[in-house]
């Protein structure tokens, strides 16, 4: 490692009281992400250096198991004994870190900021501060600026008076500064404000004070919104969600009505293909081109719908894969089944695969057609170009062959079509 490093340092050591869940703040879903994931993957995409995590006692159980199956294993974790204030967070990471280089510190609630607002900040050789001009500033540190225009100090909620408390410019949480002169400006930190706290903001103002640093503005709360409150998730939540649903439509996908489609991260879905209003598709879902989904469906984790497939209204797929042109239109639940090609699901199939201790899967062949309110028990297979009557019941392990037709409970074959 080199003096020109970039380190990192994530705060996540709160309490998490405000969020009044008992769980950590951190590990909140926003867009189908703890929303500690959205800042660790936005602020490795800057580090050329070392990665430090603070959490504190009450939560670091179940961070660090997420965080050990997470892309950031590698991430070294400190722990600070007391939740004293993000200054002393600080202190407790900087015994994981080197003497030299920079280090850039972010904190784990501020889950929309975005690398190339990062790599600006990192670009500030005298070190910076990411600020944003907000119409609502309540909750955040308001930035003080003397006659010059230069920052010259931050004043946190809790500590303002009226006329600081009507300041628009707010401290984003976000810094780049010399690890060297980090070191000395927290050993100096006292802790005479209204939370008893350590401020991390108070050094940071020193640092950049010496150093000449920039202060960094963007405009407006939705890039650097911190959630302290359950209300702030929501509303972080619905900025993330319009994010992904742009992306989306930059790429050619179709959204009928953005306020009621609900569309995780890490979704793939080809151009053309059009989602009607009320759906919801989760994490990891991929979809082809041309493909039509809803209005009102639900597709889970794991699902794969290939080019031209369709499913509609009030139809749940979970870890299920639509073959190119395979269609179910109506009030059905497929759970682990693949369907091929051009097969049509009838209104009302249901794939049984769950036996109350494991799940198993459905095989529906290429052109099969499944007639309305068929229920599948699986594990079960059912051939390409084969047909279940309305209401068939087919039981697991008992397999429908190609081109064979059954009906009734439990499904029997009446017939073999020949093509
Ligand atoms: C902090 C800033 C504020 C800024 C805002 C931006 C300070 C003193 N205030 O306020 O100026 O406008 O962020 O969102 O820095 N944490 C610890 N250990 C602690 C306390 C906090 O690790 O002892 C972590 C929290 O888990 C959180 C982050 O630091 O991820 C920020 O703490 P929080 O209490 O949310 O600070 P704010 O009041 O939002
Ligand atoms: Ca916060």
């Amino acid at each position: 490692m080199s003096a020109s490093d970039l380190h990192l340092i994530v705060l996540a050591g709160g309490d998490s009281t405000r969020i009044k869940t008992g769980g950590p703040k951190a590990l909140l879903d926003i867009s189908g992400r703890p929303m500690l994931d959205w800042v660790l993957s936005v602020a490795a995409a800057s580090a050329t250096g070392k990665s430090v995590l603070v959490l504190g006692p009450t939560h670091r159980e179940q961070i660090e198991s997420w965080l050990e199956k997470s892309a950031y294993a590698d991430w070294e974790v400190v722990i600070q004994p007391e939740p004293k204030g993000t200054g002393d967070a600080v202190r407790c990471a900087l015994a994981a870190l080197p003497e030299e280089g920079r280090v850039l510190i972010l904190c784990g609630d501020t889950p929309l900021l975005q690398a190339e607002t990062l790599a600006l900040l990192g670009e500030q050789e005298n070190g910076a501060l990411l600020s944003a001009e907000v119409v609502d500033p309540d909750g955040y540190g308001r930035i003080l600026r003397d006659e010059e225009g230069n920052m010259c100090s931050i004043i946190e909620q809790v500590d303002c008076d009226t006329e600081t408390a009507a300041i628009g410019e707010v401290n984003a949480g976000v810094y780049v500064v010399e690890l060297s002169a980090l070191r000395a400006a927290i050993d100096g930190l006292e802790s005479d404000n209204a939370q008893g706290e350590f401020y991390l903001t108070e050094a940071v103002i020193q640092i950049l004070g010496q150093d000449g640093g920039a202060v960094v503005t963007v405009s407006g709360e939705d890039e650097i919104i911190g959630v302290n409150s359950l209300a702030d998730l929501a509303r972080a939540s619905m900025l993330m969600r319009e994010r992904v649903l742009a992306a989306h439509m930059e790429n050619g996908v179709i959204i009928d009505d953005p306020a009621s489609t609900f569309i995780e991260a890490d979704v793939e879905i080809g151009p053309a293909t059009r989602i009607f209003p009320f759906c919801v598709i989760r994490r990891g879902c991929r979809l082809g081109a041309h493909c039509l989904v809803g209005p009102f469906a639900h597709l889970r984790g794991g699902s794969v719908m290939h080019d031209r497939a369709e499913i509609g209204n009030f139809v749940e797929v979970k870890n299920t894969e639509m073959g190119e042109g395979a269609k179910s239109k109506h009030l059905t639940y497929l759970g682990d089944t693949d369907v091929g090609a051009g097969a049509n699901i009838g209104c009302g199939t249901i794939t049984a695969n769950y036996d109350g201790k494991l799940k198993h899967r459905t095989i529906i062949g290429a052109g099969a057609f499944i007639g309305s309110g068929t229920v599948l028990v699986a594990p079960v297979k059912v051939g390409d170009k084969a047909t279940t009557g309305a209401g068939a019941v087919v039981l697991s392990n008992h397999d429908v062959a190609p081109g064979e037709v059954v009906v009734g409970l439990p499904a029997a074959p009446i017939r073999t079509k020949h093509s």
